[in-house]
């Protein structure tokens, strides 16, 4: 899921955030029939596979719905360690992979303490740091050139001040994993760094969350450095992101360090029942995948032949350059206008000039290329005012609301990403 931090109300109370804006929410501003909705913005698959309906209609379930799930999961524990190549005393479960990375922040993430960040990224790392009441260290990225890789040398000395790095690979929003070898150089240097100051190394999150999409992990480096948690969920490459199930992975030590921080019960027996059997059968993922990277060649390439500009991606979802942020804005506006919701990024983001897509179904698909052929032929321009536009395309990335925002001056503006409001105070966002 995708947070829009708004406000940091102070130092030591969290910052408040709105969530992306309901199907409903969408099509009440924008007048588009609620069936005509289609989410681009939330990275997620238009439909589960198959094996999570059946099990669902049959109704069968690791034990009865009148009872809580098993409080140590353990049908879905063996299913995830079995999947990964790890001991079940390597996995904690969570609800998604965002619950683990709050688990994470809660285990290591003092208050006043800090945590580096190598923005841009996905916005939970900021989140779950100043919900610690913990300070975000940033640290840079090189440019699209470079793949938006991370610069090792400056996260290693952000690093010197922090007790947590969130790192992900491949990262969201900009769709490429680490070059082959620079995480394991950054953790070496990590260590050598920690050992010279004569402290504990930093708590290393690697998120993986589009890992399968990727065809590739850094789970083995988990033995070379103790302290690397990484990240897995159930909602992309899956499909099952309702089921809200995620997995930390770590050696036993950290496990036990972050386990007691887990609340009993937060996975339902349905969402164990079902990943577990997702986890234990063979042959349909590499099958989805491929599906998948095959959709998103076929939406790169209609997107390119429409004059735009998608940037390479591993994962399921393709990050789209406009120049300038009113562009971005403008051509948000009418995508929404036609109920295709894009990800935005708010202003001051550093890519408030760009847009990400997910890569949806073929038919949903083709009304992105269609809607992108037409905002290239300028229809949506020569019927508008530039002023009209302009206000539009405001609310529409607010209704969106998937800004991995800095944080906004008034808590009030983004506490309901769906209400209608003045957007001259929007567009500050
Ligand atoms: C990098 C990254 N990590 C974690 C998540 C959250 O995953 P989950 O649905 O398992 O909470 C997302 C969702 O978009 C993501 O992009």
């Amino acid at each position: 899921m995708s947070p829009t931090p708004v406000a940091m109300a102070s130092p030591l109370r969290p910052a408040t955030y709105s969530w992306e804006a309901t199907n409903e929410a969408v099509a009440a501003r924008y007048g588009v029939p609620i069936e005509r909705i289609a989410r681009f913005d939330l990275n997620t698959s238009p439909e589960a596979p198959l094996l999570a309906d059946r099990i669902v209609r049959a109704g069968r379930f690791e034990t009865s719905l009148s009872e809580y799930p098993p409080s140590d999961y353990r049908r879905l524990v063996e299913a995830a360690a079995r999947r990964y190549d790890v001991e079940p005393d390597e996995i904690v479960v969570g609800a998604g992979a965002d619950e683990i990375l709050d688990l994470v922040g809660k285990a290591f993430l003092p208050a006043g303490g800090a945590a580096v960040v190598p923005e841009p990224t996905y916005a939970m790392y900021r989140v779950i740091t100043e919900q610690r009441a913990a300070r975000v260290v940033p640290a840079r990225r090189l440019g699209a050139e470079a793949g938006y890789a991370m610069d090792a040398e400056s996260v290693r000395m952000a690093a010197r001040q922090a007790s947590v790095v969130w790192l992900c690979s491949p990262n969201n929003p900009t769709g490429l994993a680490e070059p082959p070898g620079s995480i394991e150089a950054l953790l070496n240097g990590l260590q050598a760094d920690s050992d010279a100051d004569r402290r504990e190394p930093p708590v290393v999150v690697l998120d993986e969350a589009y890992a399968e999409l990727a065809a590739d992990s850094l789970l083995p480096l988990r033995s070379a450095y103790p302290r690397l948690v990484i990240v897995r969920t159930a909602s992309k490459a899956y499909g099952l992101a309702g089921l809200r199930v995620g997995f930390g992975i770590a050696r036993p030590a950290t496990i036990a360090a972050i386990a007691p921080y887990r609340p009993p019960g937060s996975v339902s027996t349905v969402s164990v029942t079902v990943v577990a059997a997702a986890l234990e059968a063979d042959g349909w993922l590499p099958e989805r995948v491929a599906a998948i990277h095959a959709e998103r060649e076929r939406l790169a390439a209609g997107l390119r032949a429409a004059g735009w500009a998608p940037g390479p991606s591993v994962t399921n979802f393709l990050l789209v350059p406009f120049g300038t942020p009113e562009r971005a804005r403008v051509v948000a506006g009418a995508l929404l206008r036609q109920g295709l919701v894009p990800r935005t990024f708010a202003a001051g983001h550093p890519l408030a000039d760009h847009l990400r897509l997910t890569v949806r179904s073929p038919e949903e698909d083709d009304r992105l290329i269609a809607a992108a052929r037409s905002v290239a032929a300028g229809a949506d321009s020569v019927t508008r005012s530039d002023a009209a536009q302009r206000s539009d395309a405001a609310e529409g990335s607010d209704a969106a609301a998937k800004s991995d925002a800095v944080a906004s001056s008034d808590a009030a503006e983004g506490s309901d990403a769906a209400a209608p409001r003045n957007s001259a105070a929007m567009e500050t966002r």
